[in-house]
């Protein structure tokens, strides 16, 4: 049909000097139109796309992440593309615009799901924004690698919506869109090999996960004796070769939990936020026992809390979760969480007292006062010491007060409004049932949707709930 047509333009002068009649003449006429049409389709706006590749803003690399696995794998990609000679505009999608979006011809997406199906908490602004309005994207070419875990329902929810998305406006992929189970290294391949064909690079090493090192259990100490819950842990490590101790408060610690001492069978990994800086010499834990109900022990949880013993290897690797980090500067921080949630809240504050950054204001839940004391000795003499400014301590189970933290954010909400209007980022960390939801309305009865949108389009409004 193209050749056709291309045949019949080049030819037109040819044909319209042949004696046809007016009826005819209209035909070939229109087949004419048809021809330069097609030709204009199938090479002229081809053509027009190359030319937009080569466009002077690179490439666009954009991550969505709640626990950073996503971040990690934009920067791994913004690598490879950079080893190709690409410029590349490495982007959170909390900072990603249609405009961005219409002065890029290219653009990759590494895009996790989170909560039941739902887009990280760095992306809901772009979800709710961008991707109701009716941008045109012809001009972009783009990839999606969707991360995310088939244990959950609507697996890869948010990476498909965004997929779907970008087809509707008129984008058109690069290739199809990758999606990874539980960070599968075969599907991480699939997407390496794309980008670096891509980037016309050298081949690299696989991006499978970097290996396990070998930690020591250096203590287990009970934290709640006499709970009604289950019991949590307090468990310290250190690195079986006194290698470099090097992470930062907010980051992951990756265990591969083993069925019982002696097994060499690696589980799935489990994920636990670090409870301390390297300056404390130890990598420290605050881990939740958990059994099914006819009383088997939870695969990571049981081999951290009942199945190593003292001395034992543990395989562990750090994972960067930059969402979660401390600000660097001395603005004033509110903490919120709930049970083993106090972990990385520990972290951030240890970080924060070391910087002399004292304007730290912490409202931690659990059950009772008298058992339930998650670290909250240390966090008392913190407030002693001044380097809490103002701690809640709020207990679900004991008869007076407000029982969550929620409810003790509404009751402070002139408080919260002052410190929020300081200049002051929230860091959430906890369960994702009940405390996270129940304080995100809290914040926004207190302060309004609109600003604790604006809080979390900023950074000023993070998240670490599972
Ligand atoms: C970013 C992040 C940070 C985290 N930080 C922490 C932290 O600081 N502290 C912490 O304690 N946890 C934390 N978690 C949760 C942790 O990763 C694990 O999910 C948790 O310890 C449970 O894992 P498990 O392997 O012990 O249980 P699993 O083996 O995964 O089982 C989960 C639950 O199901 C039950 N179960 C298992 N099999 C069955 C069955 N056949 N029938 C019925 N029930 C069953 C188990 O007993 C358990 O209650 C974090 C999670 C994330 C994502
Ligand atoms: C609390 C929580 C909820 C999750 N919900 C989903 C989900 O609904 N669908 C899914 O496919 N994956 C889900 N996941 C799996 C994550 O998408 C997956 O672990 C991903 O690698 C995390 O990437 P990130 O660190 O960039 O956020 C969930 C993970 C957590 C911790």
């Amino acid at each position: 049909m193209l050749l056709l047509a291309i045949v019949l333009f080049a030819h037109w002068q040819d044909f319209s000097s042949l004696h046809i009649g007016q009826p005819g003449r209209a035909a070939w006429a229109g087949a004419a139109a048809a021809g330069w049409a097609t030709w204009a389709v199938a090479v002229a706006w081809p053509r027009r796309r190359l030319d937009a590749r080569q466009a002077p803003n690179g490439i666009l690399v954009v991550h969505a992440s709640q626990t950073g696995f996503a971040t990690e794998l934009a920067e791994r990609t913004a690598g490879l593309l950079r080893a190709g000679g690409m410029a590349v505009d490495l982007r959170e999608m909390a900072a990603l615009t249609a405009a961005d979006l219409s002065s890029h011809a290219r653009a990759l997406f590494v895009a996790s799901t989170t909560g039941e199906g739902d887009a990280p908490d760095n992306a809901t602004a772009f979800q709710r924004e961008v991707m109701r309005s009716a941008i045109d994207l012809h001009h972009l070419t783009y990839a999606v690698l969707a991360l995310g875990d088939r244990d959950y329902e609507d697996f890869c929810a948010f990476g498909r919506d965004l997929d779907r998305w970008l087809r509707e406006r008129g984008a058109m992929p690069w290739f199809d869109r990758v999606d990874v189970d539980n960070g599968d290294d075969g599907a991480l391949r699939h997407w390496q090999g794309q980008v670096t064909q891509l980037a016309g690079a050298e081949e690299q090493p696989d991006w499978s996960r970097p290996a396990y090192q070998s930690w020591r259990l250096r203590e287990r100490r009970l934290l709640n004796p006499g709970s009604a819950g289950a019991p949590c842990f307090h468990v310290s490590l250190v690195p079986d070769d006194g290698m470099h101790l090097r992470w930062d408060a907010g980051d992951i610690a990756e265990i591969g939990p083993r069925r019982g001492r002696g097994h060499d069978e690696l589980l799935p990994h489990r994920e636990y936020s670090v409870a301390s800086v390297p300056a404390d010499g130890e990598l420290h834990l605050v881990v939740r026992q958990q059994r099914s109900p006819d009383g088997a022990l939870g695969a990571g949880s049981g081999w951290l809390t009942a199945l190593a013993q003292e001395g034992d290897t543990i395989d562990l690797r750090v994972r960067r979760n930059a969402g979660f980090h401390a600000p660097a500067d001395a603005r004033p921080v509110l903490l919120i969480g709930n049970g083993t949630g106090i972990a990385a809240l520990r972290a951030l504050l240890k970080t924060r007292v070391a910087r002399g950054h004292m304007r730290n204001w912490l409202v931690f839940g659990e059950r009772h006062e008298r058992v339930d004391r998650l670290h909250v000795d240390e966090l008392e003499n913190w407030r002693a010491d001044g380097a809490i400014e103002r701690l809640d301590l709020v207990w679900s189970r004991e008869s007076r007060g407000p029982r969550y933290v929620q409810d003790r954010l509404r009751g402070a909400g002139d408080a919260l409004r002052c410190f929020i209007g300081e200049g002051a980022s929230i860091y959430v960390c906890g369960s994702l049932a009940g405390m996270a939801p129940g304080v995100d309305a809290a914040l926004r009865e207190v302060l309004g949707d609109r600003q604790v949108e604006a809080l979390a389009a900023a950074g000023r409004y993070r998240r670490d709930v599972y």
